[in-house]
This record gives C-alpha cells, sequence and structure tokens, in this order.
C-alpha cells in the first residue's frame, strides 16, 4: 500500500546555522519513524542541510525551482542544481507561489515534467481559496489544477508523484480541514486522477496541508486516503515536527 510522507515545508525560515542545529535535533527524534520523513529548507540552506542529513532517514526536498534548464533567467534555480546538492524532492505550485510570484497551472505542469525528468519527487499543490470553497467549487478547482498539473505525465511517472491537497483558508490560519472534509477532497483528487491513469491513482500519494499539528495529525491520518502530510508553522521546531513524524 503506499508509504505515508510527511514533508516540513520551512518557508523563508532559517540561516544555514538555524537549519542544521534543526536537523541535528530532528534527526534522533525521527529516526525510527515509519513514514517517509522529508525537510524542505529555504535554497541558501541547502547545501548545509544536505551535509547534516546525510547518512539519516530523512530527505532533503526544495520548495520551488525553475522549469527551463539554464540560461538568461535571473534569480532562478535549475532541477540539475538541485540534484547537484543532493536534493530528492521539490514543492511545486504551493498556494504562496501561485498567489504571490504567478504561478499558473501551466508553469506547474512544466515544472513537475522537469522535475519528473530530472529524478526529482515533484510535491506538486492544488487547493481552494476560500471565496471558491464559499462559491462551492472546490471539487471543479481542485479536479482542474490536479488535470492541468498532469498534462503529458506518462503513466510511468504519475505514481511518482506526490501529491499535497492544501486548502488556501487553512495554511497559516490554525483552522484545519475537518477530517472528513479533507478526506472528501483528497477523494476527489484521486479520483481526477483515476480519469486520467486508471487504477495507477491508487500508487499516488495525497497529503493534506493546513495548520497541521501535533495535535490534529492522528485524526487525519487514520482517514482512508490522507497520505501524509505538507506541515508549515510546525515544521520549524524539532518537537513539534517530530510529533507529527511519528503520528
Ligand atoms: P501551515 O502548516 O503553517 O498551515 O502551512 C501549511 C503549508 O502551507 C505547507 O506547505
Amino acid at each position: 500500500m503506499r508509504k505515508p510522507i510527511i514533508a516540513g515545508n520551512w518557508k523563508m525560515n532559517k540561516t544555514p546555522d538555524e537549519a542544521m542545529a534543526l536537523i541535528g535535533e530532528l534527526k534522533p527524534l525521527v529516526a525510527d519513524a515509519k513514514a517517509e520523513v522529508v525537510v524542505c529548507p529555504p535554497y541558501a540552506c541547502l547545501a548545509a542541510a544536505a551535509q547534516a542529513l546525510a547518512g539519516s532517514n530523512i530527505g532533503l526536498g526544495a520548495q520551488n525551482m525553475d522549469y527551463h534548464d539554464s540560461g538568461a533567467y535571473t534569480g532562478e534555480v535549475s532541477a540539475d542544481m538541485l540534484k547537484a546538492l543532493g536534493v530528492e524532492y521539490v514543492i511545486i505550485g504551493h498556494s504562496e507561489r501561485r498567489q504571490y510570484y504567478a504561478e499558473t497551472d501551466a508553469t506547474v505542469n512544466l515544472k513537475v515534467k522537469k522535475a519528473l525528468a530530472t529524478g526529482l519527487v515533484p510535491i506538486l499543490c492544488v487547493g481552494e481559496m476560500l471565496e471558491e470553497r464559499e462559491q462551492g467549487i472546490t471539487a471543479e478547482i481542485v479536479r482542474m489544477q490536479t488535470k492541468l498539473a498532469l498534462l503529458d505525465v506518462s503513466a510511468a511517472d504519475v505514481a511518482k508523484v506526490v501529491i499535497a491537497y492544501e486548502p488556501v483558508w487553512a495554511i497559516g490560519t490554525g483552522k484545519t480541514a475537518t477530517s472528513d472534509d479533507a478526506n472528501d477532497t483528497i477523494k476527489t483528487i484521486r479520483q481526477a486522477v483515476r480519469e486520467l491513469y486508471g487504477d495507477k491513482a491508487e500508487e499516488v500519494r495525497i497529503q493534506y496541508g493546513g495548520s497541521m499539528n501535533p495535535k490534529n495529525v492522528g485524526e487525519l491520518m487514520a482517514m482512508s486516503d490522507i497520505d501524509g502530510g505538507l506541515i508549515g508553522g510546525a515544521s520549524l521546531k524539532a518537537e513539534d515536527f517530530s510529533k507529527v513524524v511519528n503520528y
């Protein structure tokens, strides 16, 4: 069956020294985790984090990347550069990138394909905004985001993709989707994948993200279709993150 995957998205937090200290604290606390464990520090901390993580059971992820191979793209970072640093996962299409940096379904799709072609595991984020939820179009939004992100992704590759369902109104707000609601929307996402890839959809891991923490992780992870979490705030403290990982 699907192996649970818990990833910490540190967002724009921690210097390299702070990253090494946090990883140093975290390693012994999650050494026996049943879940796959990933941390996604900012670009500037990746080299230090790779060093600190060596020999541990914690994988390294980035929070974004560009889809071009190389060239005149000031400020951007390529998939090959991440790979060379020892990065194995990359968050793509986080709602903060979509909201603040004009990321579109089209660029998300290009990045998913580039990540797969480079041997990185894409953690593809989808999720509705509050007004979309209030308008009753959550299912339409996540179906559309999912299908557009997977355009031209092969059936052989799709099972490598991790999808993170993050309702935008639940991010950093302390508001969590109820476990039933989150599970229902994740089923909707899996159904969209099934429409494209048939039974391969059963292999795709779909995380929940949005104010997931040591208190609510147990209930969320007990649901049939929730295969892990993408954790923001609670991933910045070793004790909290380890409690989520060891749910
Ligand atoms: P919080 O856990 O801080 O709500 O953030 C969730 C998130 O955006 C993870 O990518």
